[in-house]
């Protein structure tokens, strides 16, 4: 049975008493798990949602393996375009504050659908990135990998060649359709059953089986965390909503933390 909700829009109003404050102050292991939201305000448009990417292009015509088959140089312009504001991007306050909880917790699992690597960029060591990463391609005959900066800059119009065996460049994040990388999202399971308390931010919980995730640390018993600005199909697994920016509110949360001591 799942306790009462607590909601809040500032993060200011959050109790400092109760049986969920005591799971937070003997929280030893976390998860964040992360999506799209996380990194508005870096300037990177979410996918869903107004203004969201799949509002002005299907999904279909860009994120799957039959797009690549069909209309390689479509693809490919689109992920170079993308990969133009991920390179301009820097992390804000939401990224670094996860970044500093590792000194809090004993361990801290991040398990990011964000291909955009400001996770890493922001200091956070260990992550795991189930939807890939931008920061490289791929050959896909052959798989060797190449900075994707490098590749772009070869072509930024059509996929490059590989060097060894002359395929196609892809980028190497996971398309529609395609497997997770190898053993990411089983690490990924394995944490957030183990997880004593677990922070979704910025995601829309639709697209699996990443957004199993945060059902399977609600029924291993973490203490669950949402903030995002909108509620998702998954809220009521939380014991803890934040209704804003992920800006503000993960580093509010983190302030409710240090205050539990
Ligand atoms: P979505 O675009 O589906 O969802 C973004 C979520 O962030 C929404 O729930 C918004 O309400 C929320 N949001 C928007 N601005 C926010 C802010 N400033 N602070 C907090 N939350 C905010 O993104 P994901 O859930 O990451 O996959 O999407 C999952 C996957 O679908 C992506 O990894 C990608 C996409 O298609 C692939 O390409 C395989």
């Amino acid at each position: 049975m799942r306790q009462a909700r607590i909601e809040s829009s500032t993060g200011l109003d959050l109790p400092t008493t109760g049986s969920m404050v005591e799971r937070a102050r003997a929280a030893r292991r976390a998860v964040v798990f992360s999506g799209a939201g996380l990194s508005k305000e870096s300037g990177l448009d979410t996918f869903r949602g107004p203004g969201g990417l799949w509002e002005r292009m299907r999904p279909e015509d860009l994120a799957t393996p039959q797009a690549f088959a069909r209309d390689p140089e479509t693809v490919w312009r689109w992920y170079a375009w993308r990969w133009q504001q991920v390179a301009g991007a820097t992390p804000n306050p939401a990224h670094r504050e996860i970044a500093r909880w590792e000194g809090r917790f004993e361990s801290l699992q991040v398990v990011t659908q964000n291909v955009d690597g400001l996770h890493l960029a922001a200091g956070s060591t260990g992550v795991l990135e189930l939807h890939g990463t931008i920061a490289f391609a791929r050959c896909s005959v052959c798989s060797r990998r190449e900075p994707m900066g490098e590749a772009v800059a070869r072509s930024a119009q059509e996929p490059p060649r590989c060097p060894a065996c002359s395929g196609c460049l892809r980028p190497d994040v996971v398309w529609f359709g395609e497997q997770l990388p190898e053993g990411v999202f089983e690490a990924a399971a394995e944490a957030s059953s183990a997880a004593h308390l677990f922070l979704t931010v910025g995601t829309s919980a639709t697209v699996y089986p990443a957004a199993g995730l945060i059902e399977i640390a609600a029924r291993s018993g973490a203490l669950v965390i949402e903030v995002n600005v909108e509620p998702t199909p998954l809220s009521d697994l939380a014991d803890v909503r934040m209704a804003g920016p992920a800006a503000e509110m993960v580093p509010a949360l983190g302030r409710w933390l240090d205050r539990l001591g």
